[in-house]
């Protein structure tokens, strides 16, 4: 296990340098769809309301989705595409815990009975990922729309670009900044982790076996060790703990205190302590005052994100369902 996650980690130091192509985001605005779908959004916002009425815990999938999106090969939906010849991006491990697929096929299916052909998968992505946050009391933000959807998605670019829970600040920042995104976006699009849950499997090492030798991650609190060690026994594969405990089910700055008190569950949480920049912005929002300025921020580092390597123009295609390619 230790060996695999080793050579996980080193195939990923190799290959982040992934060249994204910024220059093509000029095809993106605000309400794209205004004369060819006029309803476009208010029924993406329709299906996920009826969704999460349900489904509260759908949201913060749903969050991640784009955010797993947009890092591999741009926000251009090839996470949304199903293994066919080849092993698709779905099937990587990392991608093995998103759930809301389904979801996303259903708001597709309401827009196609509307505009068929109109809406691209990947808008419909970072138009959820905006809706899920508003229903979770978050701020809202006006999304910009016209993004395409690629044809081609690969398991290992996902296990190459995906940045794992045991990045350190280096490798977070490196793999925001090959992105187009600052310091200042990994610390306010980190506070996602406000909302949702994790499988004991992504920070268990902080807990029973940091080093190899049975020992815990000093940098996490050791009374919040002993409240997960109840939860999560060694090896636990499946159980699943919420994120930010006691408010995961809203979209908050309660982040920002927990990382702030070396509660934060990942270590690329707990590392937002280790650069001056990140750090500074963790403590001045580990504050209820904080909060609007967190609002207004996630919004802005959300249409940053949003732009990363998509298609516009005449580039790839609108698919008529968003697993599989036209
Ligand atoms: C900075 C690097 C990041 C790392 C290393 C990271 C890693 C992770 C991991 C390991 C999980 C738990 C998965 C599981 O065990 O089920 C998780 C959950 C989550 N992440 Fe991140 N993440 C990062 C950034 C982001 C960003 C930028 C967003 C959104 C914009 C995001 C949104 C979420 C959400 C909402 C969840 C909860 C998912 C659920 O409830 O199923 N994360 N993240």
């Amino acid at each position: 296990m230790a060996t695999s996650k080793l050579i996980f980690f080193l195939i990923q130091v190799m290959f982040l340098p992934f060249v994204f192509d910024f220059a093509n985001a000029q095809g993106l605005k605000v309400g794209f769809y205004a004369k060819s779908c006029p309803k476009a959004e208010y029924i993406v916002q329709k299906v996920i309301a009826q969704t999460l009425a349900v489904a509260p815990s759908l949201s913060g999938p749903l969050l991640r989705m784009h955010f797993h999106d947009c890092f591999v090969r741009g926000c251009e939906g090839s996470v949304l595409l199903n293994s066919s010849t080849n092993q698709a991006e779905k099937d990587a491990i990392p991608n093995l815990s998103l759930r809301g697929f389904g979801v996303i096929d259903r708001v597709k299916s309401a827009l196609e009975k509307e505009c068929p052909g109109v809406v691209s998968c990947s808008d419909i992505l970072a138009i959820v990922a905006r809706d899920v946050v508003v229903a979770d009391m978050g701020g809202h933000w006006d999304v910009e729309t016209g993004r395409r959807d690629g044809n081609v998605s690969n398991m290992i670019d996902a296990l190459l670009n995906l940045i794992p829970p045991s990045a350190n600040i280096s490798t977070l920042k490196a793999g925001f900044s090959q992105r187009g995104l600052s310091a200042k976006d990994l610390v306010v699009l980190s506070g996602s982790h406000t909302i949702g849950m994790s499988h004991c499997s992504s920070f268990n090492n902080r807990i029973y076996n940091f080093t190899g030798k049975g020992d815990t991650d000093p940098t996490l609190d050791a009374n919040y060790i002993a409240k997960l060690k109840m939860k999560c026994k060694p090896n636990d594969q499946k159980t699943l703990v919420e994120m930010d405990p006691g408010s995961f089910k809203t979209f908050d700055d309660s982040y920002f205190t927990l990382v702030a008190k070396r509660r934060g569950l990942f270590q690329s949480d707990a590392a937002l302590l280790d650069d001056s920049e990140t750090k500074a912005y963790v403590k001045s929002h580990a504050t209820p005052m904080g909060q609007a300025s967190f609002f207004t921020d996630f919004g802005v580092s959300m249409v940053k994100m949003g732009r990363i390597g998509v298609l516009t123009g005449n580039a790839g295609e609108i698919r008529k369902v968003c697993y599989k390619i036209n």
